[in-house]
């Protein structure tokens, strides 16, 4: 009987850790994440890196063109990497690196390029 019950008692323990921990991966985007306003002049200054495959101009041999995209488009795209929702093994580990303001710097920059 003791038994049984402290083994109800680690199934609702496993259950309360584990059901946040996936609902937070299965959530959308928090809000302020979304909200965070990044800086332009940073972005362009981080951009180093990407622009050797995403070339300032577009698109170039099967990588996808990021210039000009909406700022929300690639926040949500990087974080995507970030969390291994995305599947990608360069962007998810470019993407793992970055914090979320580096992300909304970044975005914020290609945003602006025609
Ligand atoms: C080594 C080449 C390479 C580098 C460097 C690189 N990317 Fe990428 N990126 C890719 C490829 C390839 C894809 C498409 C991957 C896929 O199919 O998900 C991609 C996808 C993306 C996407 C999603 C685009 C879409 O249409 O959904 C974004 C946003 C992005 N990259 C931003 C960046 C940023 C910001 C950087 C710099 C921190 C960067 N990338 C650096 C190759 C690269």
């Amino acid at each position: 009987m003791e038994r049984r019950c402290s083994r109800r008692g680690l199934t609702i323990i496993a259950i309360t850790v584990a059901l946040p921990v996936y609902m937070a991966f299965a959530e959308e985007l928090p809000p302020e994440i979304l909200a965070i306003k990044g800086d332009v002049a940073w972005g362009e200054y981080l951009s180093g890196e990407c622009v050797t495959c995403h070339s300032a101009q577009g698109a170039e041999g099967g990588i996808p063109r990021i210039a000009g995209r909406d700022t929300e488009d690639i926040v949500v795209a990087m974080h995507a990497y970030k969390q291994n929702q995305r599947v990608h093994p360069i962007m998810q580990m470019l993407a793992g690196r970055l914090s979320t303001e580096e992300i909304a710097a970044l975005a914020a920059y290609f945003n602006t390029l025609d």
